[in-house]
């Protein structure tokens, strides 16, 4: 969480942070702040959000070439002017910029009060630039290694970046758990939490390692490590557009994205699928696929809407490839001194990879001897570089906060994987194989009869944007969407939502049934079709609305449900893929008509990195 960036160059400072931070700002949007050099550090910081900033800085001209930024999910203190970023030190040597959380800050913010040192925040971060400062004037040494000694005595986690006022043509950037990406350019250089304030200047970029410090000039850069030894860094080529960071059109970027499925679907099986449809290619797996043939367990581990993909993923190995999985929240998986065998699979989803739980819960996997495999949406975070192998699902830069295309990305990888390993388990035949993967690549053209829906969706959510409460139900393939679907909506609305294994629905939930209470039915053509209709059948009979998704042609629960909406038939093991869209758009089109900011929800930040 939290956006950070700078820039160390020829260029006028003032615009590039603005314009990246606002990129940044689906990290956190809690307070803004910018440093810029010109002559000597001006801060502008204030609570809310980047535009607020960019207003309370009209009428002072600032110009620099050197500056940082940020963008606040916060942690320590509340979001207001004071605990924003950047943070100046006591004795005004030091500005920084941080995310991450200082676990110790306590106790050093104890030890420096005794030395007499005031704070003006509550932030953890205030400590550290504190400390940095300490130990400059104290050990009379230069910033970078004040740095460094300040970075080996913390605990916790950073992504930091800092100018010194004795030292300003410099940036000292460095990183422990939370991502930090540094853009090579000609006599310039830029940093970021992620690649997308530096894709439209250069498509050089290093990322940075943990416990790795990057001391910055605006034609040299240096990489050590935190012990002082040299490093070569490693350039890589930004595989990123600045069309795909932009809302092209769209009101929201949750709508473009939405939207979007049906070629980011397309992306992420492209080049998997072999062109007769036979077979299915992914590289990374290529040579640990024995071990995940003979896994007798998998643990699939993640986080809210990933965790939600991940449930499917237990449907699709269960059923397809026979092998037992259990679906772990990362944040209950690491700290519940979990079963791991050195035979078994652990596979991490996560569309940031830079998720704080999760990436703890790959480390502690790791350390257990399991084979560990990401299944990732950014190319080049933590996760993907912690684990053993694994599949980027290609969705594109997911900048609404609400995850949508990575959901069905990370379905599609999981139902590849599953089914590439029941053949090879020849669990299922060729014919079976083949028809498979030809149904998976329908699935983007089946997305755009659903999308061409969208004013029916429209209307249901102007009949129920008032209500309170809403319940969710689905069986099979179909209750983990019913579970997304109920996080979508509360996320981006605010109206309370529960999603549940429809049967279960009789041992508590009907209590809460009356004609205020709409019930979403996730009602399919599949194995449990009967059964869900009873289920319709006994809301119906406590007076609740249903709203039912049916495949297209079903006529029987056009009669039972208050709304029908149609998506085409697929295989069950695809249906979770056709049977979000709706819920996704209902969700939009409800948060938009109640007047939510459905791309920035209150509280909320796309990427978690503190636990
Ligand atoms: C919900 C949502 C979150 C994320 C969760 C995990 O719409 O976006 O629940 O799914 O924070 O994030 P990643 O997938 O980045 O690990």
């Amino acid at each position: 969480m939290c956006g950070i960036v700078g820039y160390i160059g020829y260029r006028d400072v003032f615009p590039l942070l603005i314009n990246g931070l606002k990129r940044l700002e689906y990290r956190g949007y809690d307070s803004a702040g910018i440093a810029i050099w010109d002559g000597k550090v001006r801060v502008y910081k204030c609570r809310g959000k980047v535009s607020d900033l960019e207003k309370s800085v009209e009428g002072h001209p600032v110009s620099g070439k050197i500056g940082i930024g940020h963008t606040r999910w916060a942690t320590h203190g509340e979001p207001n002017d004071v605990n924003a970023h950047p943070h100046s030190s006591f004795g005004g040597k030091f500005v920084l910029i941080h995310n991450g959380i200082i676990e110790n800050y306590a106790l050093l913010k104890e030890r420096l009060e005794r030395k007499g040192i005031v704070f003006k925040s509550e932030t953890d971060s205030e400590v550290l630039v504190n400390f940095i400062e300490y130990i400059y004037q104290k050990g009379g040494v230069s910033a970078e290694m004040a740095v460094r000694l300040a970075l080996s005595k913390v605990e916790g986690a950073y992504g930091v970046v800092i100018l010194c006022t004795d030292e300003p043509d410099k940036l000292i950037a460095a990183r422990k758990g939370s991502p930090l990406v540094i853009g090579v350019g000609n006599d310039e250089y830029f940093l970021a939490s992620d690649a997308t304030p530096i894709v439209e200047f250069t498509k050089s970029v290093i990322y940075l390692n943990d416990y790795n410090i990057a001391i910055i000039t605006r034609n040299e850069m240096k990489i050590k490590t935190l012990g002082n030894v040299s490093l070569i860094p490693v350039i890589q080529q930004l595989d990123l557009d600045l069309g795909e960071i932009d809302k092209g059109g769209y009101d929201h970027f949750m709508l473009k994205e939405i939207f979007e499925q049906p070629r980011s679907i397309l992306d992420t099986f492209r080049g998997r699928v072999t062109s007769d449809k036979s077979d299915l290619r992914l590289g990374g797996l290529y040579s640990i696929i024995p071990r995940l043939v003979e896994a007798k367990n998998i643990i699939i581990i993640g986080c809210g809407t990933s965790w939600h993909a991940g449930l499917v993923g237990e449907y699709l190995f269960e059923d397809l490839a026979r092998i037992s999985v259990e679906v772990e929240y990362a944040s209950e998986f690491r700290y519940r001194n979990p079963i791991i065998g050195k035979d078994d699979v652990v596979i991490a989803i996560s569309q940031s990879g830079e998720t704080a739980d999760t990436l703890a819960a790959v480390k502690l996997a790791r350390e257990a001897g399991a084979l560990v495999l990401g299944i990732c949406n950014v190319v080049g975070s933590s996760i993907p570089r912690e684990t053993d192998g694994g599949v980027y699902t290609h969705a594109g830069p997911e900048i609404g906060v609400a995850s949508t295309k990575a959901f069905t990305a990370q379905v599609t990888v999981l139902a590849m994987m599953a089914i590439l390993v029941a053949h090879k388990k020849n669990l299922i035949s060729q014919e079976q194989y083949k028809h498979y993967i030809t149904e998976l690549t329908a699935i983007p053209d089946k997305i755009c009869r659903i999308l061409a829906q969208d004013n029916e969706f429209k209307k249901i959510a102007k009949l129920y944007k008032g209500v309170n409460n809403f319940l969710y139900l689905g069986r099979g393939y179909l209750f983990p969407v019913a579970l997304e679907g109920a996080l979508k909506l509360k996320e981006i609305s605010y109206i309370h939502a529960e999603g549940y294994p429809a049967a279960e629905m009789k041992h508590g939930p009907i209590a809460l049934i009356d004609h205020n209470m709409p019930v979403v039915v996730l009602a399919i053509q599949d194995h449990s079709y009967d059964k869900i209709v009873s289920n319709i059948q006994e809301v119906k009979a406590r007076k609740g609305v249903v709203i039912a998704i049916v495949t297209e042609g079903d006529t029987n629960i056009r009669e039972l449900a208050g709304h029908i909406l149609e998506i085409p038939a697929t295989d069950a093991i695809f249906s979770p893929l056709l049977a979000v869209i709706p819920l996704q758009l209902l969700s939009y089109h409800i948060a938009v008509m109640r007047g939510c900011n459905v791309d920035q929800p209150r509280n909320l930040a796309k990427s978690v990195t503190v636990e």
